[in-house]
Parts: C-alpha cells; structure tokens; sequence
C-alpha cells in the first residue's frame, strides 16, 4: 500500500527518528540523493497562499533531482470543482508524489485514497505536520535529543500547529503541554490519540489554561499566530486585531512567558508570526530564537520525507513506474 504523510502519526517514532536523522544528513550534503533524477515531477498545490511551503518544497525537489510541479488550484480545474479522485489521477500518472495545501483535512484524505502515489499534507486546517517534522529536526539539533524533553505551546490551542504538536511530540516521545484559553481547546479526539502514542513512547500530554503549568521549566517554548488561515472573519480579523487580542490575552510568548520556561530555552514559530501578538519582538528577535534554523530546516525534513515516501512506494511497486525517470532504487543506497 502507498504511504502518505497526512497527519503526524502516520510515522512511528522509528519512522519519524530516522527521517529526523535523514534530514540532518540531507543537509550536511543537499545534493548527494537524486532519488528523483530523471528529472521526476512532483505536483505541489496551494489552495491558500505560502511562502515557506513553497520555497521549501521547489528547492528540496529541484535538490533531489526532481522537477517541482507549482500548481495554485485557482488557475486549475480542481478549483473549479473538477473531482479530487479524478485530479489523484491525472497527477500520479505523470508525478511521484503530489503534495496539497488545502482548508479541510478531507480533501487530503481524499487525494491519497485515489492516488498511486504518496500524498504529503501541505497544511489544513487541522494539521500541519511537514511543520513539525522541520520543528523536530531544528529541536534535534539544539537539543541532541528528542525523548524525554518538555515543548509548551502557547496560544490557539485549536489550530492545526497545536494538533499537530500533540501528535508529533507525543510520537517522539516529547512531553507537550498547551497552553490555551478555554475557548479555543484542541480537538478531543488529537488529545485522546496523543495521550495513547505518549503513553507508547516515553512522553506525556498536558492541556491547560494555567501558563505558568504549561511553560514551568520547558526545554522548548512554541506559538503561532492567533488567527489562522481560513478562520480570518473579514480583513480586519487578523492575528493584531482587538477580538484576537482579548481571546488570547496572556497567552503571548513574551518576555516574562520566557522566564518561566528553562533559561536554556529555545524558541519556535512556524511562520508568519505577529510580533507583539502571540510573541514578542524581543523574544522572536531574541538570542533563544531559533525560528529562522526552523524555517530553513523545512526544506531538509521535506526531502527526507519526499525521499523516503518515493523510496517506500518504489520498494512496494506502487508507484506507476512509466514516466518516473531512473534507479530509484541505485540512487538510495546508504539510506536505513
Ligand atoms: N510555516 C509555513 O507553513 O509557512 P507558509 O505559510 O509561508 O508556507
Ligand atoms: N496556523 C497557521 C499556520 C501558518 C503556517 C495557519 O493555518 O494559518
């Protein structure tokens, strides 16, 4: 069966550990894994705007060989309502992996169950876990170790980041706590299944109003902007405005937020943030920031993933092999 990466708990802890370990090598040598020479396509769709996802995901494929394929559906026929099962496939006759930035966690499901090749969430509303797969591989790197850890996320606990961290850390075996006001909660079923993986790999969740309980000594410090894409009422509903700022008052990853957490901190965002918002310009500016390393490590995490995804489906022959370009197999020697 082809693999997708549609929310974060499609990887085991063994599965995320090694893509983790994969983009640390990835990185150190960008151009040594042309799993998708050829060149191979890889169709990337955006239904709402992107800066990172974008950049991240052309540099990476173009990195490993590959043709990156940008589609904004507003200028294709899925936009227009074209089935998503017949758009799975026309893409995976022609493309090695498809990867979609879309509003509802059903489009992706969808996608991925009509679809021969692998299919990698982009971002929905629910969850956002390329994200955390780059906060995971920036923490490894600062940290050494993953297990055993504490990452407080402050702010809208309802988001696909607050999701997607539960479900990510509690993989790896990371203690998550969220911090959030009582009227924007996680989805009880992503809490449930969070506290079930922390239960299996080492880890533990905590969800709570209590600031001081969520940041008490965290060795990682998170937040995201307030409002998020598809949730914006009108222009004036940004992540500064007034409605925003009363929901989420107190709950802004400022200087005295800081002060609760270890004093060997770091500090993630996934991007656009808010300065002045849910964080502080001093702390986003400030020496325990790491928000940037974040940012750049999306490009070495999705390959890693990218990479293994075409490697999985070209093992199991589940990929139609007609256009897919050469020796997927001989390119990825060296790789667990
Ligand atoms: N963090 C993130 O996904 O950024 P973009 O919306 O710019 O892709
Ligand atoms: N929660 C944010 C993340 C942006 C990368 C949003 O969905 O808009």
């Amino acid at each position: 069966m082809t693999r997708h990466f549609l929310r974060d708990d499609d990887l085991s802890h063994d599965e995320q550990a090694a893509l983790i370990d994969r983009a640390i090598t990835l990185k150190a040598n960008p151009f040594g894994h042309q799993v998708l020479a050829g060149p191979q396509a890889v169709a990337v769709i955006f239904d709402m705007p992107s800066t990172r996802t974008r950049v991240s995901f052309s540099v990476g494929i173009a990195q490993l060989g590959g043709y990156p394929l940008l589609i904004d559906s507003g200028s294709s026929q899925l936009g227009r309502g074209e089935p998503i099962a017949d758009t799975a496939r026309v893409l995976d006759r022609q493309c090695s992996a498809i990867v979609w930035r879309t509003l509802a966690q059903s489009n992706v499901e969808e996608m991925a169950a009509a679809s021969s090749v692998p299919v990698v969430n982009g971002l929905t509303e629910d969850f956002h876990p390329c994200q955390i797969l780059a906060d995971l591989v920036t923490v490894k790197e600062h940290k050494g170790e993953l297990s055993g850890l504490t990452l407080a996320y402050v702010g809208d606990g309802a988001n696909n980041m607050a999701h997607s961290y539960l479900l990510g850390c509690a993989v790896a075996g990371i203690h998550v706590r969220i911090g959030t006001p009582a009227s924007r909660l996680p989805d009880a079923d992503v809490v449930s299944r969070a506290e079930k993986l922390a239960v299996r790999n080492g880890g533990s969740v905590l969800v709570t109003q209590d600031l001081a309980a969520a940041l008490a000594g965290a060795d990682v410090v998170a937040t995201d902007s307030w409002v998020s894409m598809g949730q914006e009422v009108n222009k004036a509903t940004d992540s500064s405005s007034s409605g925003a700022a009363s929901r989420f008052a107190g709950y802004s990853v400022d200087d005295s937020a800081m002060a609760m957490a270890a004093d060997d901190a770091i500090v993630l965002h996934c991007l656009p943030a808010y300065r002045g918002a849910e964080i502080a310009a001093s702390v986003m500016d400030g020496p325990q920031s790491v928000v940037f390393d974040e940012a750049e490590n999306r490009l070495h995490a999705q390959k890693a993933l990218l990479s293994w995804l075409v490697e999985q489906a070209a093992t199991k022959g589940s990929s139609t092999a007609a256009t897919k370009g050469s020796s997927t197999a001989a390119s990825t020697a060296g790789f667990k």
